[in-house]
Protein backbone atom coordinates (compact mmCIF):
# COMPACT_ATOMS: atom_id res chain seq x y z
CA UNK A 1 0.00 0.00 0.00
CA UNK A 2 1.47 3.41 -1.13
CA UNK A 3 0.43 6.08 1.19
CA UNK A 4 1.96 9.89 -0.47
CA UNK A 5 3.38 11.80 2.59
CA UNK A 6 0.39 14.34 1.56
CA UNK A 7 -2.61 13.65 0.11
CA UNK A 8 -3.99 15.67 -2.30
CA UNK A 9 -7.53 16.32 -0.03
CA UNK A 10 -4.73 17.80 2.37
CA UNK A 11 -2.88 19.84 0.51
CA UNK A 12 -6.60 21.78 -0.96
CA UNK A 13 -8.32 24.11 1.63
CA UNK A 14 -11.59 23.54 -0.13
CA UNK A 15 -11.19 20.22 -0.31
CA UNK A 16 -12.11 19.93 3.76
CA UNK A 17 -14.18 22.93 4.38
CA UNK A 18 -17.55 21.03 4.51
CA UNK A 19 -16.29 19.26 7.28
CA UNK A 20 -14.80 22.80 9.13
CA UNK A 21 -17.73 24.04 8.72
CA UNK A 22 -19.76 21.07 10.20
CA UNK A 23 -16.94 20.56 12.92
CA UNK A 24 -18.05 24.50 13.98
CA UNK A 25 -21.54 23.51 14.75
CA UNK A 26 -21.37 20.04 16.27
CA UNK A 27 -19.40 19.59 19.26
CA UNK A 28 -17.35 15.99 18.45
CA UNK A 29 -16.63 12.73 20.28
CA UNK A 30 -12.73 12.51 20.43
CA UNK A 31 -10.97 11.03 17.82
CA UNK A 32 -13.90 10.49 15.49
CA UNK A 33 -12.46 13.16 12.95
CA UNK A 34 -9.00 12.72 11.36
CA UNK A 35 -6.68 12.06 8.55
CA UNK A 36 -5.04 9.63 9.97
CA UNK A 37 -8.41 7.42 10.66
CA UNK A 38 -9.08 8.63 7.13
CA UNK A 39 -5.92 6.89 5.37
CA UNK A 40 -6.31 3.87 7.84
CA UNK A 41 -9.65 3.37 6.12
CA UNK A 42 -8.07 2.10 2.98
CA UNK A 43 -4.69 3.68 1.03
CA UNK A 44 -6.93 4.44 -2.23
CA UNK A 45 -7.85 7.35 0.08
CA UNK A 46 -4.74 8.89 -0.13
CA UNK A 47 -4.09 8.83 -3.89
CA UNK A 48 -7.81 9.97 -4.73
CA UNK A 49 -8.07 13.21 -6.60
CA UNK A 50 -10.71 15.73 -5.03
CA UNK A 51 -11.59 17.58 -8.32
CA UNK A 52 -15.34 16.63 -7.88
CA UNK A 53 -15.26 17.75 -4.09
CA UNK A 54 -13.41 20.87 -4.92
CA UNK A 55 -16.86 21.59 -6.69
CA UNK A 56 -18.02 24.86 -4.12
CA UNK A 57 -20.05 23.44 -1.88
CA UNK A 58 -23.12 25.48 -0.56
CA UNK A 59 -23.48 25.35 2.99
CA UNK A 60 -26.93 24.40 4.16
CA UNK A 61 -29.18 25.15 6.76
CA UNK A 62 -30.78 22.36 8.36
CA UNK A 63 -32.56 21.50 11.72
CA UNK A 64 -30.85 18.57 13.89
CA UNK A 65 -33.08 15.35 14.82
CA UNK A 66 -32.67 12.88 16.65
CA UNK A 67 -31.61 10.40 14.12
CA UNK A 68 -28.11 10.14 15.64
CA UNK A 69 -27.13 6.45 16.90
CA UNK A 70 -24.11 8.25 18.93
CA UNK A 71 -20.94 6.95 17.00
CA UNK A 72 -18.37 8.26 16.10
CA UNK A 73 -18.63 9.79 12.60
CA UNK A 74 -16.79 9.07 9.39
CA UNK A 75 -14.57 11.34 8.32
CA UNK A 76 -15.34 13.93 5.53
CA UNK A 77 -12.25 12.21 3.62
CA UNK A 78 -13.08 8.72 3.30
CA UNK A 79 -17.00 9.66 2.86
CA UNK A 80 -16.12 11.75 0.13
CA UNK A 81 -12.96 9.08 -1.38
CA UNK A 82 -13.93 6.14 -0.47
CA UNK A 83 -17.16 5.71 -2.77
CA UNK A 84 -19.23 3.56 -4.92
CA UNK A 85 -20.80 4.72 -7.96
CA UNK A 86 -19.96 2.90 -11.31
CA UNK A 87 -21.26 5.22 -13.40
CA UNK A 88 -18.01 6.91 -12.78
CA UNK A 89 -15.60 3.66 -12.52
CA UNK A 90 -15.66 0.90 -10.58
CA UNK A 91 -12.76 1.48 -8.42
CA UNK A 92 -13.59 3.57 -4.92
CA UNK A 93 -11.28 6.58 -5.64
CA UNK A 94 -12.69 6.68 -9.49
CA UNK A 95 -15.45 8.90 -8.43
CA UNK A 96 -13.64 11.26 -6.50
CA UNK A 97 -11.25 11.57 -9.54
CA UNK A 98 -13.96 11.48 -12.34
CA UNK A 99 -17.66 13.12 -10.93
CA UNK A 100 -16.51 16.76 -11.37
CA UNK A 101 -18.12 16.32 -15.05
CA UNK A 102 -21.36 15.96 -13.36
CA UNK A 103 -23.69 18.86 -13.80
CA UNK A 104 -25.81 19.12 -10.94
CA UNK A 105 -27.49 22.55 -11.53
CA UNK A 106 -30.01 22.65 -13.25
CA UNK A 107 -31.37 19.28 -12.62
CA UNK A 108 -34.37 17.72 -14.00
CA UNK A 109 -36.79 14.82 -12.11
CA UNK A 110 -38.98 13.02 -14.46
CA UNK A 111 -41.94 11.86 -12.24
CA UNK A 112 -44.50 9.53 -13.98
CA UNK A 113 -46.70 6.61 -13.64
CA UNK A 114 -49.23 5.70 -11.53
CA UNK A 115 -49.41 10.04 -9.97
CA UNK A 116 -52.14 12.67 -9.76
CA UNK A 117 -48.80 15.22 -10.50
CA UNK A 118 -46.78 13.91 -13.09
CA UNK A 119 -44.46 16.41 -14.95
CA UNK A 120 -40.73 17.35 -14.86
CA UNK A 121 -39.98 18.66 -12.03
CA UNK A 122 -37.26 21.14 -11.52
CA UNK A 123 -35.18 20.35 -8.31
CA UNK A 124 -36.26 23.00 -6.39
CA UNK A 125 -39.74 21.93 -6.92
CA UNK A 126 -39.55 18.94 -5.34
CA UNK A 127 -36.87 19.64 -2.59
CA UNK A 128 -38.13 22.35 -0.02
CA UNK A 129 -34.79 23.89 0.97
CA UNK A 130 -36.45 25.59 4.18
CA UNK A 131 -37.46 22.20 5.44
CA UNK A 132 -34.13 20.51 5.53
CA UNK A 133 -32.95 17.86 8.15
CA UNK A 134 -30.08 16.57 9.49
CA UNK A 135 -29.94 12.81 10.00
CA UNK A 136 -26.52 10.79 11.16
CA UNK A 137 -27.02 7.63 9.68
CA UNK A 138 -25.46 4.44 9.52
CA UNK A 139 -24.18 3.30 6.06
CA UNK A 140 -23.83 -0.98 5.50
CA UNK A 141 -21.97 -1.86 2.09
CA UNK A 142 -23.17 -5.07 0.79
CA UNK A 143 -19.59 -5.58 0.76
CA UNK A 144 -19.61 -5.83 4.27
CA UNK A 145 -18.01 -1.86 5.20
CA UNK A 146 -19.97 0.72 7.05
CA UNK A 147 -19.89 4.29 7.79
CA UNK A 148 -21.75 6.76 9.96
CA UNK A 149 -22.34 10.07 7.57
CA UNK A 150 -24.26 13.33 8.79
CA UNK A 151 -26.99 13.47 5.69
CA UNK A 152 -29.02 16.63 5.34
CA UNK A 153 -31.86 16.36 3.18
CA UNK A 154 -35.83 15.43 3.72
CA UNK A 155 -38.13 12.31 4.09
CA UNK A 156 -38.84 10.38 1.16
CA UNK A 157 -42.25 10.73 1.98
CA UNK A 158 -42.58 14.21 1.70
CA UNK A 159 -41.58 14.29 -2.11
CA UNK A 160 -44.22 11.27 -2.77
CA UNK A 161 -46.78 13.13 -0.89
CA UNK A 162 -46.23 16.45 -3.87
CA UNK A 163 -46.57 13.89 -6.55
CA UNK A 164 -49.64 12.32 -5.52
CA UNK A 165 -49.06 8.44 -5.62
CA UNK A 166 -52.52 7.35 -7.19
CA UNK A 167 -54.37 4.41 -4.48
CA UNK A 168 -53.34 1.64 -6.98
CA UNK A 169 -49.50 2.67 -6.55
CA UNK A 170 -47.77 -0.28 -4.96
CA UNK A 171 -43.77 0.76 -5.56
CA UNK A 172 -41.95 3.31 -6.33
CA UNK A 173 -38.91 3.19 -8.86
CA UNK A 174 -35.91 5.02 -9.19
CA UNK A 175 -33.39 5.85 -11.91
CA UNK A 176 -29.91 8.04 -12.03
CA UNK A 177 -28.75 9.92 -14.73
CA UNK A 178 -27.07 7.77 -17.35
CA UNK A 179 -25.18 10.49 -19.80
CA UNK A 180 -21.58 9.37 -21.46
CA UNK A 181 -20.70 13.37 -21.50
CA UNK A 182 -20.61 13.48 -18.31
CA UNK A 183 -20.07 9.70 -17.10
CA UNK A 184 -17.45 7.72 -18.17
CA UNK A 185 -18.43 4.16 -16.37
CA UNK A 186 -21.05 5.05 -18.51
CA UNK A 187 -19.56 4.85 -21.94
CA UNK A 188 -17.18 1.87 -20.85
CA UNK A 189 -17.55 -1.00 -22.89
CA UNK A 190 -16.86 -3.54 -19.73
CA UNK A 191 -19.93 -2.54 -17.89
CA UNK A 192 -21.09 -4.55 -14.48
CA UNK A 193 -24.51 -2.66 -14.93
CA UNK A 194 -26.63 -2.24 -17.02
CA UNK A 195 -27.72 1.76 -17.45
CA UNK A 196 -29.59 3.62 -16.15
CA UNK A 197 -28.66 2.75 -12.50
CA UNK A 198 -32.42 1.67 -10.95
CA UNK A 199 -33.66 0.43 -7.81
CA UNK A 200 -36.97 0.16 -6.13
CA UNK A 201 -39.06 0.37 -2.31
CA UNK A 202 -42.30 -1.11 -1.99
CA UNK A 203 -45.02 1.73 -1.14
CA UNK A 204 -44.69 1.47 2.40
CA UNK A 205 -40.86 1.03 2.53
CA UNK A 206 -41.00 4.49 0.94
CA UNK A 207 -43.46 6.32 2.91
CA UNK A 208 -41.49 4.74 6.42
CA UNK A 209 -40.20 8.07 8.10
CA UNK A 210 -36.76 6.45 7.79
CA UNK A 211 -36.40 6.43 3.97
CA UNK A 212 -34.62 10.11 3.01
CA UNK A 213 -33.70 11.83 0.06
CA UNK A 214 -30.52 13.39 0.92
CA UNK A 215 -29.09 16.51 -0.98
CA UNK A 216 -26.11 17.19 1.03
CA UNK A 217 -23.95 15.71 4.21
CA UNK A 218 -21.61 17.40 6.74
CA UNK A 219 -23.23 20.53 6.65
CA UNK A 220 -22.97 21.51 2.67
CA UNK A 221 -24.38 20.41 -0.71
CA UNK A 222 -23.32 16.53 -1.47
CA UNK A 223 -20.30 16.36 -3.05
CA UNK A 224 -20.90 14.49 -7.02
CA UNK A 225 -19.32 11.27 -5.86
CA UNK A 226 -21.66 11.01 -3.25
CA UNK A 227 -25.07 11.75 -5.69
CA UNK A 228 -25.32 15.19 -6.43
CA UNK A 229 -27.63 16.93 -6.31
CA UNK A 230 -30.34 14.10 -4.72
CA UNK A 231 -29.82 10.51 -4.01
CA UNK A 232 -31.81 8.49 -1.60
CA UNK A 233 -30.63 7.03 2.03
CA UNK A 234 -32.25 3.59 2.91
CA UNK A 235 -30.68 3.09 5.89
CA UNK A 236 -31.44 -0.55 6.90
CA UNK A 237 -30.77 -1.96 3.65
CA UNK A 238 -27.66 -2.32 1.61
CA UNK A 239 -26.11 0.70 0.38
CA UNK A 240 -26.73 -0.42 -3.52
CA UNK A 241 -30.64 0.79 -2.40
CA UNK A 242 -29.52 4.79 -1.73
CA UNK A 243 -29.40 5.11 -5.18
CA UNK A 244 -27.75 8.18 -6.41
CA UNK A 245 -28.14 11.50 -9.03
CA UNK A 246 -31.98 10.72 -9.52
CA UNK A 247 -33.17 11.93 -12.59
CA UNK A 248 -36.43 9.66 -12.86
CA UNK A 249 -39.15 8.53 -10.21
CA UNK A 250 -41.77 6.36 -10.98
CA UNK A 251 -44.59 4.93 -9.31
CA UNK A 252 -46.20 1.75 -10.38
CA UNK A 253 -48.55 -1.65 -9.23
CA UNK A 254 -45.26 -3.61 -10.35
CA UNK A 255 -42.17 -4.79 -8.48
CA UNK A 256 -39.60 -2.60 -10.30
CA UNK A 257 -36.37 -4.21 -12.45
CA UNK A 258 -33.48 -3.16 -10.12
CA UNK A 259 -29.69 -2.75 -11.19
CA UNK A 260 -28.23 -5.33 -9.31
CA UNK A 261 -30.83 -7.74 -9.22
CA UNK A 262 -30.72 -7.50 -12.83
CA UNK A 263 -27.04 -8.71 -13.27
CA UNK A 264 -26.68 -11.00 -10.42
CA UNK A 265 -30.21 -12.30 -9.18
CA UNK A 266 -28.90 -14.87 -6.70
CA UNK A 267 -27.06 -12.62 -5.31
CA UNK A 268 -29.28 -9.62 -4.70
CA UNK A 269 -32.70 -9.31 -3.98
CA UNK A 270 -34.88 -6.27 -4.35
CA UNK A 271 -35.24 -6.24 -0.77
CA UNK A 272 -31.96 -6.08 0.40
CA UNK A 273 -32.36 -5.75 4.05
CA UNK A 274 -29.29 -5.93 6.13
CA UNK A 275 -29.46 -9.49 7.71
CA UNK A 276 -26.28 -10.82 9.31
CA UNK A 277 -28.39 -14.32 9.14
CA UNK A 278 -28.59 -14.18 5.53
CA UNK A 279 -24.98 -14.35 3.72
CA UNK A 280 -24.23 -12.98 0.34
CA UNK A 281 -23.19 -16.42 -1.32
CA UNK A 282 -19.54 -15.32 -1.84
CA UNK A 283 -18.72 -13.93 1.69
CA UNK A 284 -20.27 -13.72 5.06
CA UNK A 285 -22.87 -10.43 6.22
CA UNK A 286 -22.17 -11.33 9.86
CA UNK A 287 -19.57 -8.85 10.54
CA UNK A 288 -18.63 -5.31 9.13
CA UNK A 289 -15.81 -3.13 8.98
CA UNK A 290 -16.57 0.19 9.60
CA UNK A 291 -14.23 2.99 8.19
CA UNK A 292 -11.24 4.66 9.97
CA UNK A 293 -11.76 1.96 12.92
CA UNK A 294 -9.46 -1.48 13.10
CA UNK A 295 -10.78 -4.86 13.35
CA UNK A 296 -14.49 -5.42 12.80
CA UNK A 297 -17.77 -4.86 14.23
CA UNK A 298 -21.08 -7.08 14.72
CA UNK A 299 -24.16 -6.68 11.38
CA UNK A 300 -27.01 -5.78 13.49
CA UNK A 301 -30.27 -6.53 11.70
CA UNK A 302 -31.99 -4.15 9.63
CA UNK A 303 -28.49 -2.50 10.36
CA UNK A 304 -29.85 -1.34 13.95
CA UNK A 305 -33.43 0.18 13.01
CA UNK A 306 -35.53 -2.73 13.42
CA UNK A 307 -37.80 -0.82 15.97
CA UNK A 308 -38.99 1.15 13.09
CA UNK A 309 -39.03 -1.79 10.11
CA UNK A 310 -39.09 -4.69 11.47
CA UNK A 311 -43.12 -4.79 11.34
CA UNK A 312 -43.18 -4.18 7.04
CA UNK A 313 -41.37 -7.42 7.10
CA UNK A 314 -44.28 -9.21 9.51
CA UNK A 315 -44.60 -12.55 8.06
CA UNK A 316 -42.41 -12.87 5.36
CA UNK A 317 -39.25 -14.97 5.24
CA UNK A 318 -36.44 -13.21 4.87
CA UNK A 319 -34.35 -15.78 3.40
CA UNK A 320 -36.42 -16.03 0.46
CA UNK A 321 -36.90 -12.59 0.36
CA UNK A 322 -33.34 -11.27 0.42
N1 LIG B 1 -26.05 4.76 -7.20
C1 LIG B 1 -25.65 4.75 -8.47
N2 LIG B 1 -26.32 5.47 -9.38
N3 LIG B 1 -24.56 4.04 -8.89
C2 LIG B 1 -23.86 3.25 -8.01
O1 LIG B 1 -22.87 2.61 -8.42
N4 LIG B 1 -23.63 2.46 -5.70
C3 LIG B 1 -24.40 2.11 -4.51
C4 LIG B 1 -25.15 3.30 -3.93
N5 LIG B 1 -25.78 4.09 -4.97
C5 LIG B 1 -24.27 3.24 -6.65
C6 LIG B 1 -25.37 4.04 -6.27
C7 LIG B 1 -23.59 1.48 -3.47
S1 LIG B 1 -23.05 -0.11 -3.79
C8 LIG B 1 -23.32 2.08 -2.28
S2 LIG B 1 -22.55 1.23 -1.01
C9 LIG B 1 -23.66 3.50 -2.05
O2 LIG B 1 -24.21 4.12 -3.20
C10 LIG B 1 -22.41 4.25 -1.66
O3 LIG B 1 -22.71 5.58 -1.35
P1 LIG B 1 -21.51 6.57 -1.01
O4 LIG B 1 -20.47 6.42 -2.08
O5 LIG B 1 -22.09 7.94 -0.95
O6 LIG B 1 -20.96 6.11 0.34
Amino acid sequence: MLIKSRAKWEERESAITPEKVYLNRRSFMSGAVGAASAIAAGGVLADAAVASTERTLKELQAKTTSFDPGEALTPFAAVTQYNNFYEFGTGKSDPAENAWRLQPKPWMVKVDGMVDRPGMYDFDDLIDMNALEQRIYRLRCVEAWSMVIPWIGIPLSNILRKIEPQSGAKYVAFETLADKKQMNGVKSFFNVLDWPYREGLRMDEAMNDLAFMAVGLYGAELPNQNGAPMRLVVPWKYGFKSIKSIVRISLTDKMPETSWNLSAPQEYGFYSNVNPEVDHPRWSQKQERRIGEFGRRETLMFNGYGDMVADLYAGMDLRKNF
